[in-house]
């Protein structure tokens, strides 16, 4: 079974985490509310593993990204969620996953995100296969709305099937028109 890594699980992306946990991945899952966690582990006990640690905390992070490839084997693939408190996560995760094998980070994004400039500042070495999800909003009839989490959580599993290196859920434009 291969090795998933899921930051920002238990909120949004519930639904994509527990579809990588149906689709050939152990997942490691990274939060920090015991309550919502446990909401999240019910869904699939075998394949969900909890990993509680504030990703602000790069130490103990780097010490619990170790742990949990020691375990469960070296990660393949990455889905996160970071706010803009957490800029030292990618790069921790750069230095603790496999140097020398490719893995796979699916990178969501908020709407008004640059993704040209985060691609930039992030910066991932070649043998990370980068991808950048882009949430957008959802657009009918003349009305708009932002997407529901089953909405973000459906197009997210899309984008990592999909594997483009840029995946907007929902729409973008026109921009004047989002909520
Ligand atoms: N369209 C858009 O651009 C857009 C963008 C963003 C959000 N939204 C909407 O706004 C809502 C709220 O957004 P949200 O960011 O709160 O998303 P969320 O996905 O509901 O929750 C944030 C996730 O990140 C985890 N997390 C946050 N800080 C952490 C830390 N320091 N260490 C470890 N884990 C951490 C949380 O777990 P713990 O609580 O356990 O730490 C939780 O799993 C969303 O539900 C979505 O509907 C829309």
């Amino acid at each position: 079974m291969k090795h998933a890594l899921v930051i920002g699980g238990t909120g949004m992306l519930a639904q994509a985490s527990v579809w990588l946990s149906q689709n050939g991945y152990r997942v490691s899952m990274i939060g920090r509310n015991p309550e919502k966690m446990q909401r999240l582990i019910e869904k699939n006990p075998e394949g969900i593993i909890p990993v509680s640690v504030d990703y602000k905390a790069t130490e103990k992070l780097a010490e619990q990204l170790s742990h949990i490839q020691q375990k469960n084997g070296p990660i393949q693939l990455v889905l996160a969620w970071i706010h803009s408190d957490g800029p030292d996560v990618i790069p921790c995760l750069i230095d603790s996953l496999p140097r020398d094998s490719e893995w796979k980070l699916f990178h969501v994004n908020g709407s008004s995100s640059n993704l040209e400039e985060i691609k930039a500042r992030v910066s991932v070495p070649a043998h990370v296969r980068y991808h950048q999800i882009q949430l957008g909003f959802h657009l009918e009839n003349g009305t708009s709305r932002w997407l529901t989490h089953d909405e973000i959580s459906a197009g997210v599993i899309e984008a990592m099937r999909d594997g483009k290196a840029q995946y907007i859920v929902g729409t973008l434009s026109p921009w004047e028109r989002r909520p």
